[in-house]
């Protein structure tokens, strides 16, 4: 049966229906299309681009341009979920004005069908702003990635009781300024259920336990494809990096042994047309010079054939 395209509406619909909303993340053609196939109901471009395919320490350094550039990618491979652009660091945090028009962007350039932007009550106006324009917005609290030296590393949030009352603060603001749901990065699972249990949009939870209307991983966290950590929130449903390394093994031994390529790997060439190219060479040769000269070219290529 053809899937209809999610949409923000529909991800409410789900949340009322008590209905677990599936959301991943995608970088590229092929991910979203096997995401697609696959039935997922949100696929996040996320900026965590920047450490897990670009190579970097932390999301910081990812430009709006990258994150175009990918949300392309992934909009040709997934028509059916809802797509979700991730907003780098500094694309809305130094001028509202700015932020609606990086946001745009993605619906523009991008083909996303939405935006999503990290914090709480810092950034209720931007929000505004940017729904105000059309554009659906998910928040982003607890671990925010973009604020990593602030917080001092890649740690749970709202642990202590007054930081789970801003957390739960935060979450009340961002649905009023007009999120349609809202990302909780690890927070502890009775936190995230309570926020989840009093806001009537969505929440996604990471490392935030069930308790949330929907969950999202990093894809390739979950994949096994990122070996520099695993947080502890991740399931790992396959180990591709050790996959990828078994196959890369397989091919440099078959290159390296000759086995690889092989007739059947090879476009054989008709008899006759082999042997018509090679006449005609021998008349004329294909870089202009005479019969002659071919002769010197082709004892050349004797020769050094004869010194393999
Ligand atoms: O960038 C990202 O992938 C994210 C998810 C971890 C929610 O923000």
């Amino acid at each position: 049966m053809e899937r209809k395209k999610m949409t923000v509406l529909t991800f409410q619909a789900k949340k009322e229906r008590g209905e677990p909303i599936t959301m991943l993340t995608a970088y590229d053609y092929p991910t979203a299309l096997a995401l697609e196939e696959a039935g997922i109901d949100a696929i996040l471009v996320g900026d965590s681009l920047g450490m897990v395919v670009l190579g970097y320490e932390t999301t910081l350094p990812v430009t709006m341009d990258d994150m175009i550039r990918h949300s392309q990618a992934v909009r040709r491979g997934a028509k059916t979920p809802l797509l979700i652009g991730d907003m780098p660091f500094l694309a809305y945090q130094a001028d509202v004005a700015e932020a609606v028009r990086n946001a745009g962007r993605f619906l523009k350039e991008g083909g996303m069908d939405a935006v999503k932007l990290e914090g709480g009550r810092e950034v209720v106006a931007t929000v505004r702003a940017i729904a105000d324009a059309g554009i659906p917005v998910m928040g982003h609290i607890g671990l925010t990635p973009q604020s990593i030296h602030k917080l001092g590393g890649f740690r749970t949030q709202g642990k202590t009781a007054a930081a789970a009352r801003r957390l739960i603060e935060d979450a009340h603001a961002l649905e009023e300024a007009g999120c349609f749901s809202i990302v909780l990065e690890s927070v502890p699972e009775p936190v995230a259920r309570l926020i989840s249990q009093r806001l009537h949009i969505p929440t996604i939870g990471i490392g935030a336990g069930p308790g949330c209307d929907g969950q999202v991983l990093v894809t390739h966290d979950l994949l096994g494809l990122f070996d520099r950590f695993t947080p502890r929130f991740v399931k790992r449903y396959a180990e591709l990096h050790a996959e990828m390394k078994r196959a890369f093994h397989a091919y440099i031994a078959d290159v390296a042994a000759g086995t690889f390529p092989g007739p059947e790997n090879s476009t054989p060439m008709g008899e006759a047309e082999w042997t018509a190219l090679l006449a005609e060479l021998e008349a004329a040769p294909a870089n202009g010079r005479g019969p002659a000269a071919l002769d010197v070219a082709e004892s050349q290529v004797v020769g050094r054939r004869s010194n393999i």
